[in-house]
């Protein structure tokens, strides 16, 4: 397995890390689940991501049983912020006071004394973001973390953080999907030493080639609730997918894998979910494409910013990424 350096402490991870979100959706087998995080730290990927929403506390159990034993290969990230969902009144909890008492939660979840990476889920808007990041620090001086991120936020508010701490990781949407992050964060991370965290590297299930309709997409899976699958867009949105298709059958890997190896041509780390082990091993595929120049160029050519309609979120998500 390739590695990486996660922020300014330069601390080794592998090049593609693994979302685990979808193992605490509705209908997972825990078996399963379990045995593609085993699967995946054999195939040498020192990269989780969880958050204490994702299963409301399952997901880093999940997460704390596969590692116990192992703790030292992996790289745990997990993240503070959401006590709601977006259509909540307060969907978003930056406070010291949530943040403190929240790591305290997730490192007994996850069984562990330290947590490698913690992120801020999302930014409260009701919170100066220096409030948020100086009661993270606090945790970096108890020892309780190693380094922080933040999740979904602008350049403005990046640069506030940078000034209470080091911001190691910036974790944002960037797909061949959703590539507005290219604008403005992904080049200020770049400047900043930030390592960019690509969630949803598939474009949530449309970059899989599987998803006609949103009925094709399993339980829990958001991508429906967004307009990129209403009836107005889906046409459009599934013409680029079959481009992309195509190009990945003339490079000779499957769409994941053209999808997970165009963002490793980009210096970022993608953190696809897969909670079956075969999604897994197509994913792992991905290490082993090359994508030419060329090939890089006809990607541009059929997807450029913007090339996708419809929303990357619904309304109310869209609230809370500062855009
Ligand atoms: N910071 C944030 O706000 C935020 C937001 C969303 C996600 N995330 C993180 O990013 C990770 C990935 O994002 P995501 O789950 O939204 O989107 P994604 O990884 O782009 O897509 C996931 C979907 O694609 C399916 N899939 C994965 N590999 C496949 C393959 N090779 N062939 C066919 N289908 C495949 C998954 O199946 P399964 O359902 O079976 O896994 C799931 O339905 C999450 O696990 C989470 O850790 C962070």
């Amino acid at each position: 397995m390739r590695t990486t350096t996660l922020g300014p402490a330069r601390r080794a991870i592998s090049v593609l890390g693994l979302g685990c979100m979808s193992m605490s959706h509705p209908g997972r087998d825990e078996e399963e689940s379990l045995s593609v995080l085993r699967a995946a730290l054999d195939a040498g990927i020192t990269f989780l991501d969880t958050a204490d929403k994702y299963g409301k506390g399952h997901n880093e159990r999940l997460v704390g049983t596969a590692i116990a034993g192992r703790r030292d290969e992996v790289t745990v990230a997990t993240k503070v912020g959401f006590v709601g969902s977006s259509r909540d009144a307060k969907p978003v909890d930056g406070s010291p006071d949530h943040i403190r008492r929240s790591c305290d939660a997730s490192l007994e979840r996850l069984g562990t004394d330290r947590i490698d990476l913690y992120y801020l889920h999302r930014v409260d808007p009701h919170v100066p973001i220096e409030e948020s990041v100086g009661a993270m620090a606090a945790l970096v001086e108890a020892g309780k973390v190693a380094q922080l991120g933040l999740s979904e936020v602008t350049v403005a508010t990046l640069r506030r953080a940078w000034d209470v701490h080091p911001v190691a990781a910036v974790q944002s949407e960037y797909s061949i999907a959703a590539r507005e992050v290219e604008e403005d964060v992904l080049p200020a991370c770049r400047a900043l030493g930030t390592t960019f965290v690509a969630y949803s590297p598939l474009g949530i299930g449309l970059l899989t080639g599987r998803v006609r309709t949103p009925d094709d997409l399993p339980p829990g899976n958001r991508l429906p609730k967004q307009s990129r699958m209403h009836d107005r867009h889906r046409a459009h949105n599934l013409r680029i997918v079959d481009e992309l298709a195509a190009i990945a059958g003339d490079v000779g890997c499957t769409l994941p894998q053209l999808a997970i190896a165009w963002l490793l041509t980009r210096d970022v780390v993608p953190i696809p979910s897969s909670s079956r082990r075969s999604y897994l091993e197509d994913n792992l595929g991905a290490l082993d494409v090359d994508l030419g120049e060329d090939v890089l160029a006809r990607i541009d050519e059929v997807a450029p910013i913007g090339a996708f309609r419809g929303e990357r979120k619904s309304s109310l998500g869209l609230r809370l990424v500062g855009r």
